[in-house]
């Protein structure tokens, strides 16, 4: 008997795994890493919030009539409590905000987070049934200046990646008021057309005909094309807020397509919508990278203030399949290779002082041929190799090779530079390398 990971949910490990899911843990990390930077950097604070949250609290934000309440959400009874692990992040940051009334304690919140999410999907390359959503959320700020400074955010953290080629789709919904004349007027335009719509169409035709909007189905899709536009229906002041959003992103050089029929999967939203969206790397055709937009009136609903609110959330697999294979950074870490059995003891020695130091080292004592440890040391990414063998330690040296340098002395064969350092400096020289990002000529390496 084998046992497998649960369909559509993957393992994260440090060496690259078969099949469609992304990347090594190290890819995932730097991600990580750029994301929360840039994150903070916007003045975004972390939040975490528990996997499951109750069932409902998703059908009242989300609603009932969409596809993740309807068919995707993991739901069991615990206690006699109907429970469900979270399928985004929105409502639960929501729900913490009113439960601790954090809008006593000030006026604007943003929140960013990043953590697993749950939906039962159809699995596929880019779409997983264990994913991971990066997101922000602000709290108690109309906009539309921060809605501006949120996409430009997104637009400069995967231009920093390196995705060059993302596009910024925009629509607006207008608020409540809008919203609701537009529903009557596309339900009017709809209606008479019923039996040419989609199944999944007409069942959604009465309780949520925006939905409509964007189906995939061929016959709903022809349908639409001459369907009123949300964008004709905005009241004055959605008008004005639309439009200064947009004068906003033009300011930053931001470029961005309006997009009318975009409306998005979940119900909670108003005003401005966003998805941003690449064809980048081994991105199949679930190419949006991340989407958000404003949800001003789910603060009130779940039973607090009239807080208005905008957040995103981007998927981290998509982002790393965009990215596609990169060449692996090296670390700043240390790889020890010893030869011979008197050197296994200096090497334990000499990896002491080094991480004491602080330096992340692996000592090799498996007593294998140089070429079978360097082979390690370039599997696990170590930036520096030292070679202990016996003539070294007859020698009072270490012989160290730097695999990110360019310079040094035989630097003309593998872009590496190698030189023997006294065995008293090794470690002064070694933290002296990796602290400034050096070269060995610059860190005065004995030759
Ligand atoms: P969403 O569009 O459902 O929005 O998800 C946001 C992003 O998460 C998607 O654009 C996609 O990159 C990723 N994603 C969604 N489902 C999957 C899946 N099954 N597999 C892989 N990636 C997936 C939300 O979740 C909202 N909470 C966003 C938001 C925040 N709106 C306001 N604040």
């Amino acid at each position: 008997m084998s046992f497998r990971s649960v369909q559509g949910m993957f393992d994260i490990l440090p060496v690259q795994t078969k099949g469609e899911y992304p990347a090594a843990i190290r890819e995932w990390q730097r991600l990580e890493r750029a994301f929360r930077s840039s994150a903070e950097l916007y003045g975004y604070t972390e939040i975490r919030t528990p996997l499951i949250e109750h069932t409902k609290l998703f059908v009242r934000s989300i609603g009932d009539t969409t596809d993740v309440v309807e068919k995707e959400m993991y739901s069991f009874e615990r206690h006699r409590d109907q429970l469900c692990l979270r399928p985004e992040g929105t409502a639960s940051a929501a729900r913490a905000y009113v439960q601790h009334s954090v809008q006593a304690q000030e006026p604007v919140s943003r929140w960013y987070y990043l953590g697993p999410m749950f939906r039962a999907e159809r699995a596929q390359r880019g779409r997983y049934r264990q994913f991971y959503q990066a997101g922000c959320e602000i709290f108690g700020d109309p906009g539309p200046a921060c809605d501006a400074e949120l996409i430009e955010m997104l637009v400069s953290l995967f231009e920093g990646l390196g995705i060059s080629d993302v596009t910024v789709h925009l629509n607006s919904l207008g608020s409540a008021g809008t919203r609701e004349r537009y529903r009557d007027a596309l339900l009017a335009y709809l209606t008479p057309h019923k039996d040419s719509l989609s199944e999944d169409s007409q069942r959604r035709l009465e309780k949520n005909p925006l939905r409509v909007l964007d189906s995939k189905a061929p016959e709903d899709q022809a349908l639409v094309a001459d369907a009123p536009k949300l964008l004709d229906v905005l009241s004055d002041d959605d008008r004005e807020h639309f439009e200064t959003l947009q004068r906003y992103l033009d300011a930053y050089g931001v470029r961005y397509e309006l997009d009318p029929t975009l409306v998005r999967g979940l119900d909670y939203y108003t005003r401005t919508l966003f998805e941003l969206k690449s064809n980048s790397g081994d991105l199949g055709a679930q190419n949006t990278l991340c989407g958000g937009g404003r949800y001003d009136n789910m603060i009130k609903s779940l039973g607090g203030a009239d807080v208005p609110a905008i957040g995103f959330a981007m998927g981290l697999e998509r982002i790393l399949l965009a990215l596609g294979e990169q060449a692996t950074e090296k670390t700043d870490s240390v790889f020890i290779a010893p030869l011979g059995k008197d050197a296994v003891s200096e090497a334990l020695v000499l990896g002491r002082e080094l991480r004491q130091a602080g330096i992340p080292t692996e000592v090799d004592g498996r007593g294998n041929s140089m070429k079978s440890m360097l082979r390690r040391a370039n599997h696990l990414g170590s930036r520096l190799v030292l070679i202990l063998g016996d003539n070294e330690i007859e020698r009072g040296v270490v012989q160290l090779k730097d695999f990110q340098s360019s310079d040094g002395p035989d630097s003309g064969s593998g872009g590496k530079a190698q030189s023997d350092v006294p065995r008293s400096d090794i470690v002064a020289q070694v933290s002296l390398l990796l602290s400034n990002g050096g070269s060995m000529s610059s860190a005065g390496a004995a030759t």
